[in-house]
């Protein structure tokens, strides 16, 4: 098979993709898109193999199948249009979407939010160290209108950590049972987060299944934990998103 060189798939150096695979801009018929997509699909699933290895990951992240089925998730792709004898190349890649979250705070008050999370970021090992990686992630920043406090990091490694303390003055991280982190000053702002995401009520996942009834306080803390979707009266009526969460 023919695989389609990075330049012609994509135009800028620095791409933004969601769940339809289409570069903006690519145009062709019915036969080219498809050939486009197969070689764009080939390229992330490469890279995010890669990123899962680099990140000491038994599974991997970022591919082309699971953009396809995560609507809300937005992928950026950074290119080396030099690269490959100016066919160019991918050289990095930078996944971000919003997540339903429990957070405690430093005071062990528990916010629900729902915001925008870094959820994989990985610039090839030989560039690594030459700026890519702040190109790419301030790209994303402006995009999205966001600072990087304002962003919770899915299970970030020692590298992000330095990365974020380096570029963006982040000292240290809040690291979370959930695998998420935020830096101290994510909770200071965590109405305004939640008013980005667009929702004007807070976030709250419906009454559905096993959560649907309401728990004593003892069990919250697990359910909390477990990541999955809980059904808090207290934030449905509308009362504080944030409270002090001391059985832990
Ligand atoms: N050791 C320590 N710190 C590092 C390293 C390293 N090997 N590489 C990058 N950094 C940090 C340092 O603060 C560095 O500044 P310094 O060189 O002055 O010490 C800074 O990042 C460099 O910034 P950039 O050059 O813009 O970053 P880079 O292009 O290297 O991209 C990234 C950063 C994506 C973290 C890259 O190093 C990488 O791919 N690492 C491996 C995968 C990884 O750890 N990804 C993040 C996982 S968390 C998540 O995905 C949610």
């Amino acid at each position: 098979m023919e695989w389609v060189a990075v330049n012609d798939m994509l135009s800028e150096n620095i791409t933004k993709l969601n769940y339809t695979l289409i570069p903006p801009g690519f145009r062709g018929d019915v036969r080219s898109v498809r050939l486009m997509q197969d070689s764009l699909s080939k390229l992330i699933d490469a890279l995010g193999e890669q990123s899962a290895t680099a990140q000491g990951l038994n599974k991997v992240i970022t591919t082309a199948e699971k953009l396809r089925n995560a609507p809300t998730h937005i992928l950026y792709l950074l290119k080396d249009s030099k690269a490959k004898g100016g066919k160019g190349d991918v050289i990095g890649l930078l996944k971000i979407g919003r997540k339903h979250l429990f957070l405690f705070d430093e005071h062990d008050k528990v916010c629900e939010v729902e915001p925008l999370c870094v959820l994989d970021f990985f610039v090839l090992r030989d560039r690594q160290r030459h700026g890519y990686g702040k190109v790419l992630f301030d790209h994303m920043l402006q995009d999205m209108e966001m600072a990087a406090h304002e962003l919770a990091i899915d299970g970030p490694s020692p590298k992000m950590e330095q990365f974020l303390h380096k570029n963006y003055g982040i000292e240290r991280l809040l690291r979370q049972n959930n695998n998420f982190a935020v830096a101290p000053q994510f909770f200071a702002g965590a109405a305004e987060i939640n008013s980005k995401s667009g929702r004007s009520t807070p976030a709250v996942t419906p009454a559905l299944g096993r959560f649907a009834a309401p728990k004593p306080p003892s069990a919250i803390a697990t359910v909390i934990h477990g990541g999955g979707s809980y059904y808090d009266h207290e934030t449905r009526n509308g009362y504080s998103r944030c409270r002090a969460m001391n059985s832990h």
